[in-house]
């Protein structure tokens, strides 16, 4: 191991064991028999970088701050034909191990090549073992041929109108527009499948699992419910912050509720995060403002825009009580290989979630009793 680190290190170079800065952006934590796995998406230099050409970038640690290369675990296809061609855009993966089929089971946003963020679906991939390789099984939009079940009947009938339809199809919103707000995608795409942009999954205490997203032009977050086996959404889903614009979902449970880190909707560029709470996964979900106090010194940015970050998971630290690890990326979009990390602990205050700016920091926080 080069230089072992025994400290977190926000936004600075993170060395791999081979010395190499970690190449995992948009990732999630797997945890499997004591040892942490991060995936993420593999960037190369430049702005060519900003789609895939490599796949899913694995690495394994015992202590979440030593980070050993374990390489390759979803691999774009060298086939122009395939779904996950070299070029396609391949973001967010998230692991799960399914305990019904002993498989591990990957979930990542998935556009075909050449297709910009339109096709928006999701992916899904399986292996044997934590570190891959993963085998691509199929993509999809989650839900095709099922109303959510948090819009009662009267609405979805009342809502769908031809000609509404008609200046849908035509509507590319992809960030906050007023001019979309009066559309009800999710009836759109009723019948294909909903848009499925950035996701993420969670896994409850009683293995049900579910995948969340940004859906509706990125408009309207979706949750659904995974099948037993994790491989595909079962058509049970709610609509969620209803044209609020949340993307960077990440999702954890803490004291029997349910909490939320997102972040608004502006591309590559830094905005302020979001936090929210339910009782059930399903909602209501209540937003409660910008979770994130104190100054990145090396960019000079603050709470207004996530010291320069964006969410990607919340990592629970097994065998330590409420050891919550809020994770974000750095993006360099001119740069992309470049793009840095952020692990904050988020604590709870006021029933309320908290991510403090540190520069250095380690473990020891969540042991102080102060939870
Ligand atoms: C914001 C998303 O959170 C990222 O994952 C990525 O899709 C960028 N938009 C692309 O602009």
């Amino acid at each position: 191991m080069v230089n072992a680190r025994k400290q977190f290190e926000s936004g600075t170079v993170w060395p791999d064991d081979t010395g190499t800065h970690i190449n995992a952006h948009g990732g999630g934590i797997l945890v499997d028999e004591g040892v942490f796995y991060w995936f993420g998406e593999h960037k190369i230099a430049g702005e060519a970088g900003n789609v895939a050409h490599v796949g899913v970038h694995c690495y394994s640690s015992t202590d979440l701050y030593n980070w050993k290369d374990a390489g390759i675990a979803l691999s774009v296809s060298e086939d122009p034909t395939s779904e996950i061609a070299d070029g396609c855009i391949l973001e967010r993966p998230k692991v799960i191990y399914n305990a019904t089929t002993s498989r591990f089971v990957m979930w990542f946003h998935l556009e075909f090549k050449g297709q910009g963020y339109n096709t928006s679906r999701v992916g899904v991939a399986v292996a044997d073992r934590p570190t891959g390789p993963y085998t691509f099984l199929h993509s999809f939009r989650p839900n095709a041929g099922h109303w959510p079940i948090n819009v009662a009947a009267e609405e979805r009938n009342a809502i769908y109108d031809t000609k509404l339809m008609t200046e849908m199809r035509a509507s590319q919103g992809g960030g906050p527009d007023p001019s979309v707000v009066r559309f009800p995608f999710w009836v759109r795409d009723f019948a294909n499948g909903q848009m499925s942009r950035d996701m993420t999954l969670f896994e409850d205490d009683d293995g049900t699992a579910y995948h969340i997203c940004a859906s509706e032009q990125n408009s309207t977050l979706h949750i659904s419910q995974l099948t037993d086996d994790y491989l595909c959404t079962t058509g049970k889903y709610a609509r969620v912050f209803n044209k609020r614009w949340h993307e960077a979902p990440a999702v954890c449970k803490h004291n029997g509720r349910y909490w939320m880190i997102s972040s608004d909707c502006t591309g590559w560029a830094p905005n302020a995060a979001r936090s929210s709470v339910a009782d059930s996964i399903w909602g209501p979900w209540r937003e409660l403002g910008n979770p994130t106090e104190g100054i990145n010194p090396d960019n000079g940015i603050g709470p207004e825009k996530t010291f320069g970050g964006q969410s990607t998971y919340i990592l629970a630290v097994p065998g330590k009580a409420d050891a919550l690890i809020a994770m974000f990326d750095l993006w360099r979009p001119e740069n992309a290989i470049d793009g840095r990390y952020l692990w904050l602990p988020m604590r709870f205050e006021d029933n309320k979630p908290t991510i403090t700016w540190r520069s250095e920091w380690d473990l020891s926080v969540f042991d102080d009793g102060d939870e």
